[in-house]
């Protein structure tokens, strides 16, 4: 398994492009189920889950042209037919999003066979709102020997109401609705930006879908989808996590083809921490560490909220900053894993239940410490970066499941990172 050096103290400076966002791309290439002609689908980031997705959607038969995944980001995925609506244990183990192929396969071929995704290191991460929708929409379920049995003659329109936010439910959903028979409507619909792009993508391709980005999501079924073409919209949290990469080292950067209406709830939480903040434009945002952090609450939240996805990252920060930072986790049960990595590092965390204690600034020394999941695995890079000497991060096979080369691109704004390959 690869392992990441980084020997810390190095201000970064310069500017960092944000590849396409991996949980934006996962529904849209699971969108070309929804049809039998050709999806094109451009920005795609270059990351192991988009590896991953694809080889599923080629395990059901799907044609994915190049095969290989050019250096372009560019796939045309095309379901002329689905030979397997199925997804396996094996490929569903290494990545919970599979689960997206469960509303496309209902919808377009009647039936579906998905490995429940099991749980992960930051929590149960049930699915009991994708297959009560599912069923609310006319799917007959089974639940046996780990795998979802779904079958349907036509799906009909329904009025679904989540009980929790749910961002890959509102999705399933959403591509279950848009073949169904009359008019769906999801309410407390997630309303991230990656639902947001899935709306627009399933617009382009014929869907008659209204209210995205509100909790309310109207959709009026159609018989049948055609083919399109869609550019992933940026990666927010990648963007998110080379600011505060900036910030912790106390350097200038400046982040480029981001979207900046993403990461308002980010840049306002910066700018509380001391950070300096500055939107050059629209897909350009520059930021300058200052010398002194000050600590700064901060609480997750849904869309448009402070993005759990970046929970880790900024307790990375607050160990950085002046006095006791406050973070509450909402969304996740087990999302303080990272916690522990950086106390071995030299921070002063204390974690209760859903909240964590941050008090800084504390030196933090490199050492050898383990990713437990893709954020948290960021966040240890981002410790690296700001400790004395080396650290040496395990199993950062978890970071390449969602961010494109992160140490080249740390590396061309001047951290001392490389990957060691055993
Ligand atoms: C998506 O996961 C993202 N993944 C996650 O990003 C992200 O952390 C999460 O949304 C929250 O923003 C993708 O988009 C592929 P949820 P998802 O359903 O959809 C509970 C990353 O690092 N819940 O919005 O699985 C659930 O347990 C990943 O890129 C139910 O109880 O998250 C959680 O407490 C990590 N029943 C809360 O809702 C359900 O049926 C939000 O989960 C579904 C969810």
């Amino acid at each position: 398994m690869d392992r990441f050096i980084i020997e810390g103290g190095v201000k970064l400076r310069g500017q960092l492009a944000v590849s396409g966002a991996k949980n934006a791309a996962l529904p849209a290439m699971a969108a070309a189920l929804l049809t039998p002609e050709p999806l094109q689908l451009s920005n795609l980031p270059r990351v192991r889950d988009i590896f991953t997705m694809k080889k599923l959607l080629q395990h059901m038969g799907i044609v994915v042209t190049p095969s290989d995944f050019p250096p372009d980001g560019e796939l045309e995925l095309r379901a002329a037919q689905i030979a397997r609506p199925e997804a396996p244990y094996d490929l569903v183990k290494t990545m919970r999003a599979s689960i997206l192929a469960l509303g496309p396969l209902v919808a377009r071929c009647g039936q579906a066979r998905v490995s429940l995704p099991g749980g992960c290191a930051i929590g149960a991460r049930p699915i009991d709102l994708h297959l009560k929708g599912l069923e609310q929409l006319g799917a007959e379920l089974r639940v046996e020997h780990g795998y979802v049995n779904a079958r349907a003659r036509r799906l009909r329109g329904s009025h679904i109401h989540f009980d929790k936010v749910t961002v890959t439910g509102t999705e399933n959903l959403m591509m279950a609705a848009v073949l169904a028979d009359g008019e769906t409507v999801l309410e407390s619909a997630a309303r991230e930006p990656e639902v947001e792009d899935l709306a627009r993508l399933l617009r382009a391709m014929g869907a008659e879908i209204e209210g995205e980005g509100t909790p309310t999501v109207r959709i009026r079924g159609v018989s049948r989808l055609a083919g399109a073409r869609h550019r992933i919209i940026p990666d927010r949290i990648e963007a998110g996590t080379f600011l505060m990469a900036a910030a912790i080292t106390g350097g200038e950067l400046e982040v480029t083809n981001c979207d900046c209406r993403h990461l308002q709830a980010v840049l306002q939480q910066l700018e509380q921490a001391g950070v300096a903040v500055k939107e050059k434009d629209a897909a350009r945002v520059g930021v300058s560490g200052p010398s002194r952090l000050c600590c700064a609450d901060v609480s997750t939240a849904e869309y448009p909220g402070f993005p759990t996805d970046l929970q880790a990252q900024y307790m990375a920060l607050m160990t950085q900053a002046e006095g006791a930072s406050v973070i509450t986790e909402t969304i996740f049960e087990n999302r303080f894993l990272h916690a522990l990595e950086m106390v071995r590092m030299g921070a002063t965390i204390s974690v209760e239940g859903r909240q964590a204690v941050v008090r800084g600034p504390t030196p933090l020394t490199g050492a050898n410490v383990i990713a437990s999941d893709l954020r948290a695995s960021a966040s240890l890079v981002l410790a690296g970066l700001a400790a004395e000497g080396e650290t040496v991060i395990d199993r950062v096979y978890h970071i390449d499941r969602g961010y494109e080369r992160i140490e080249e691109k740390l590396r061309s704004v001047g951290a001392r990172i490389r990957r060691v390959s055993p």
